[in-house]
């Protein structure tokens, strides 16, 4: 076993690995490596769905130094591993917010680690301040799955600021990324998260040229959309009839529901680093599937199943939102969830419009919702006994306390 905080202790290290991005911050993470511990830098960009080029981003690593890099496709496990898991268990954050970069940094801390692994290095590196939760993310993963290797941040160890971190770039001949000048983004399948200085104040209005996969609704169509989602066991199948593989069906509802203007998520979020902030998302295919499941979970649990799930799917959202992917209980809470989702098949129906998303329609293959039982107009109806019975003995508890406080108090008891 290895000492706690060992990881953090950074002397004699001949080769690190670094999760590039091919943004600003990852560009000179990999100059400052090399010049500060004259070691070897070997670079991993880990495809998770983000609209990248990633032939540049390998050529930018070589340009500035690296040794090797490593382009690792990981969509289909993030999509089968991170993304329906967070599917069955309707993961919005404090209710809002789909999880995306929450789900990604896991599988790409855990991408890192096994090519450390495989080259035999002795440090893993990443490129995120001191202030966010992705390091939180990151550290946490390479803990547990290496607890031999060094960790490195060095955008947490060198003090720069944002301007003296261009003049490092520079006079090192580091080609400036075309970055977003205003905003700084992290994009994958599931979600496009957005930050920057001018979205801190919380009474700005989102500016429109921030956004990319969401329409704003004043400028979408004039007529709805209606789409039919099809679900087996939870996982959406089939748009309209027609089957797809869960990748092209959340990249399909990011195109459409994207284009009506749902998608867009503006709120103030718990950050696990101790203070809330205002954070932007577009998210189409995340809400869109989230609110259908959770519609369908609805007719198809029984009350007790369905109170039951809410505070499961909270913990099990609240542990992937503070990096906590590797602790047991979010895969045991996985398995149950996978098991109640085995009942939640059929189709739902939505309506999208200018921003609005509503669900139209559902049919559960195993619905406990009977149409006989709610019907009012004919099936059947409670006797009158039947019903005098049920009121009594589910209002008794209360009748009873109500009048004895009643009584105590009318005698003089405060
Ligand atoms: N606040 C979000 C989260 O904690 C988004 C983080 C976005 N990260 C980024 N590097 N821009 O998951």
């Amino acid at each position: 076993m290895h000492k706690f905080g060992d990881q953090y202790t950074n002397s004699n290290i001949s080769r690190v690995v670094l999760a590039f991005s091919g943004g600003l911050d990852t560009s000179v993470c990999i100059r400052w490596l090399i010049e500060k511990y004259n070691c070897e830098v070997i670079t991993v960009t880990v495809d998770v769905g983000q609209p990248e080029n990633f032939e540049e981003i390998e050529e930018r690593a070589y340009k500035i130094g690296a040794v090797k890099h490593y382009t690792i496709d990981a969509k289909r496990e993030f999509v089968e591993e991170y993304i329906a898991p967070a599917i069955r268990a309707n993961a919005f954050y404090e209710g809002k917010y789909p999880l995306g970069t929450a789900l990604a940094r896991p599988l790409i801390a855990k991408k890192v680690v096994e090519i450390a692994r495989k080259e035999g290095a002795d440090a893993v590196a990443h490129g995120c301040t001191s202030k966010g939760n992705d390091q939180v993310r990151f550290e946490v993963t390479i803990r547990a799955l290496a607890p031999d290797l060094k960790i490195l941040a060095p955008v947490r160890m060198w003090g720069m600021t944002r301007a003296e971190e261009i003049e490092y770039a520079k006079s090192r001949g580091i080609p400036i990324p075309e970055i977003h000048k205003r905003f700084s983004i992290d994009a994958n399948l599931w979600s496009r998260s957005i930050e920057g200085p001018e979205l801190d104040d919380p009474m700005a209005e989102v500016p429109e040229d921030a956004l990319e996969w969401v329409t704003p609704p004043e400028k979408a169509p004039d007529k709805p959309l209606y789409i039919e989602l099809e679900f087996e066991r939870g996982i959406p199948v089939k748009i309209n009839g027609e089957k797809m593989d869960l990748e092209t069906i959340i990249r399909t509802l990011n195109k459409l529901a994207g284009q009506h203007g749902v998608g867009l998520i503006d709120h103030i979020e718990n950050r696990t680093v101790g203070f809330k902030s205002r954070e932007v998302y577009e998210a189409p295919a995340a809400v869109t599937i989230y609110e259908a499941h959770k519609d369908l979970e609805k007719i198809t649990y029984t009350p007790h199943e369905w109170r039951f799930k809410q505070f499961v799917d909270q913990l099990w959202t609240d542990l992937v939102y503070q990096g906590l992917w590797i602790e047991p209980l979010r895969e045991e809470l996985d398995k149950l969830i996978e098991e109640m989702n085995r009942w939640v098949s059929g189709v739902v129906r939505l309506k999208l419009y200018k921003g609005g998303l509503w669900v139209v329609g559902r049919e559960g293959v195993y619905a406990s919702y009977d149409k006989d039982l709610a019907d009012y107009f004919k099936g059947w109806y409670p006797s009158d006994e039947e019903a005098r019975g049920f009121i009594i003995m589910h209002s008794q508890h209360s009748v009873t306390a109500y009048w004895k406080r009643r009584r105590m108090m009318s005698n003089g008891r405060s």
